[in-house]
C-alpha cells in the first residue's frame, strides 16, 4: 500500500519524507489554509520538496471550462502536479478533457461506488473516497472502498484508489487489510503508526540489561 501524507504543512512533509515513508502528498483548500503561508508559496514549496512524488492540488472553479483552465495553470507549477477535481457533473467534463491531455487527475469528494465507477470510466488517474466523513454519518467507509476496488477489478479500470479522510490508525490497518492502492494519511496518524508502548518499554529494558551485562557499543 502506498502512503501519501494528507497535509500542506511543509515541516510535516519533510519529516515524513525523512522517515522514507511517503509516496505522495494530497492537499485541499482547507489544508492549504492551515499551512500558515499564501497558498501558492506553500504549493511551490511542497512541489519542490518532493519533485518525484505526485502532489494533489485542488481546483476551486466550479465550471468545467474554469476547472480546465485552472488545471492547466496549476500543471505548470511542477511536473508532479496532480489536479484534484470535485465529483460534480462539471468536474466530470473537466476530468475527461484533462485525461485526454495527459494531465493527471484525482477525483475527490467521492462518497459512493457509482461515483467512483464513473470517475474511473472517464480516465481519472486517482479516485478519493472519503471514508472518515462517511463513518461520521453512520456509514461504513471501508465497505465503500472495498466496493470500489471490486468494481474496478470487474472492469479492469486502472484508476488508483486513494483512501482519504483517514482519522485514526485503525482506518489505516483496515485499508491495508483490504489491499487499497493508496492511503492518504494525516501526519499525526502517521506518527501514531510508528509508536507502540511495548516497543518503548522493551527497548528501555534491553538498554538497562545491556549495561548490567557490560555490553558496549563496538
Ligand atoms: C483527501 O484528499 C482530503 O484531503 C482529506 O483526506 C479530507 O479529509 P477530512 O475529512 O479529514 O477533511
Amino acid at each position: 500500500m502506498k502512503i501519501f501524507v494528507d497535509t500542506a504543512k511543509i515541516e510535516e512533509i519533510r519529516k515524513a519524507k525523512d522517515w522514507g515513508l511517503i509516496d505522495g502528498v494530497t492537499t485541499n483548500p482547507t489544508l492549504l489554509s492551515q499551512s500558515g503561508k499564501p497558498w501558492k508559496e506553500a504549493a511551490l514549496e511542497i512541489l519542490a520538496e518532493v519533485p518525484d512524488l505526485p502532489v494533489s492540488l485542488e481546483v476551486i472553479d466550479t465550471t468545467a471550462q474554469g476547472m480546465i483552465k485552472e488545471a492547466r495553470e496549476l500543471s505548470k507549477l511542477g511536473k508532479n502536479v496532480v489536479i484534484k477535481i470535485p465529483f460534480t457533473t462539471e468536474g466530470l467534463k473537466a476530468v475527461k478533457v484533462l485525461s485526454q491531455e495527459g494531465i493527471k487527475t484525482n477525483v475527490t469528494l467521492v462518497f459512493s461506488s457509482l461515483q467512483a465507477l464513473v470517475a474511473g470510466k472517464l480516465g481519472a488517474t486517482y479516485v478519493s473516497p472519503f471514508l472518515g466523513r462517511l463513518d461520521d454519518i453512520g456509514h461504513d467507509g471501508i465497505l465503500l472502498i472495498e466496493e470500489i476496488m471490486r468494481i474496478y477489478e470487474n472492469f479492469g479500470i486502472e484508476t488508483e484508489v486513494i483512501a482519504a479522510s483517514i482519522r485514526h490508525v485503525d482506518h489505516v490497518r483496515r485499508c491495508a487489510l483490504i489491499g487499497v492502492d493508496i492511503a492518504t494519511i494525516p501526519f499525526k496518524v502517521i506518527e501514531q503508526m510508528l509508536k507502540h508502548p511495548l516497543t518503548d518499554i522493551g527497548l528501555s529494558k534491553f538498554i538497562d540489561d545491556a549495561k548490567k551485562a557490560g555490553i558496549q557499543i563496538l
